[in-house]
């Protein structure tokens, strides 16, 4: 007798990371899995390491302190926070809870990679809604939730897009969407956005029903290797996440960085500042070199291939790994004619302008 994977995992084309390994340079330029160029401050590393001294002891199963500290800071009620190993984790659990065995989990074209994978994984079908020009679009969303659809996943900003829907948009969506769909918004990039017309989702959950805000300590905090991540929800789904949780989700040693990185305020704005100046030099150059930028305000940009490009995005991301840069393919998005490019350091950005401006030029010779 042979063992039998359940049907909805069987179909899942697994999650592909970015590169992290270049066969050209034992230290490749990563640019492949939108992680921040500069590693934790003195003050976090010291948080961090502090644990270990006391790595016999588990953590704190509940988080309290680094709930506390998430409470305090976007004014939140703490019993209605979660945290999690990674946002991640915190999708999958909401997931679980609310969507079974045919059931309908939606997102939007370019979403997340992970929402269809998460899907499957609790045996339900992904479904998703078009965009327009790398814009999700809220009323192709509302028109494709069916009596079948459980969970909503929104990536605002996008990614790969790098794109936001904005204020008026989001309410709409939490406005229309039938109240037993659990609607997850997922704001993994939320605190590099400086747009005017951009909301975090934060205030309208605190008065809806079925509203989840995910966020991360991986992007603008620059901890990914932690894995540390958060929700804020309803009681109802907090109740739920509790019970099927593992125990100690969040190590000791994630927990106390994460708390510590949110006592430098300034650091964050540092951080967003500098990659809104390097995310704008890095677009205009590649502009420049007659590729497409979807306006970004994230960490990343999309960058396309147009008809009459000399070069290809899959030939360019070969070019640039012999090189020693990771970039991002996307034809897992089905975006065969873009790449993605996370924003590094300024000798980063001027290396990998470089480098595709050199491709470019020796694509027309041939
Ligand atoms: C849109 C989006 N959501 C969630 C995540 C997961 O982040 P975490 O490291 O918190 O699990 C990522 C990571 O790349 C992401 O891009």
């Amino acid at each position: 007798m042979s063992l039998t994977v359940r049907p909805g995992i069987e179909q899942i084309v697994g999650y592909v990371p970015g590169e992290a390994r270049s066969p050209a340079n034992t230290r490749p330029l990563r640019l492949a899995s939108n992680e921040l160029p500069f590693g934790p401050s003195k003050a976090v590393k010291s948080a961090a390491s502090a644990i270990c001294a006391v790595a016999n002891r588990y953590p704190d199963g509940g988080a309290v302190l680094l709930r506390e500290q998430i409470g305090r800071l976007h004014r939140l009620e703490v019993d209605r926070v979660l945290a999690g190993s990674g946002s991640e984790e915190l999708l999958q659990l909401v997931c679980r809870a609310f969507a079974k065995d045919g059931d309908e989990v939606l997102s939007s074209q370019y979403g997340f990679m992970m929402y269809p994978i998460i899907a499957r994984s609790v045996g339900a079908t992904p479904t998703f809604a078009e965009e327009r020009d790398f814009h999700v679009d809220v009323r192709a969303m509302l028109a494709a939730v069916t009596p079948a659809t459980r969970v909503v996943f929104l990536t605002n900003p996008a990614n790969p897009a790098g794109t936001y829907v904005p204020r008026s948009d989001l309410e709409l969506l939490i406005r229309e969407l039938p109240s037993d769909v659990v609607l997850v918004i997922d704001e993994a990039y939320a605190e590099f956005v400086d747009a005017p017309d951009f909301a975090s989702a934060l205030p309208y959950a605190r008065e809806a029903s079925n509203v989840v805000v995910t966020r991360t300590f991986s992007k603008i905090f620059g901890l990914g290797g932690l894995r540390v991540g958060w929700a804020y929800a309803p009681r109802e789904v907090v109740e739920a996440v509790n019970k099927i949780r593992l125990p100690f989700n969040v190590s000791a040693v994630g927990q106390a960085a994460a708390i510590a990185a949110m006592h430098e305020p300034d650091h964050v704005q540092r951080t967003r500042a500098y990659i809104r100046q390097a995310r704008e030099w890095t677009s205009e150059r590649l502009l420049k070199l007659g590729l497409q930028v979807a306006p970004s305000v994230t960490s990343f940009i999309l960058v396309g291939f147009p008809t009459g490009c000399p070069g290809t995005a899959a030939e360019a991301v070969v070019d640039l790994r012999s090189s020693g840069i990771l970039v991002r393919p996307l034809g897992a998005y089905g975006l065969h004619n873009h790449i993605r490019i996370t924003i590094g350091a300024h000798s980063d950005m001027r290396r990998v302008a470089a480098r595709l401006a050199s491709y470019l030029k020796r694509a027309a010779r041939k």
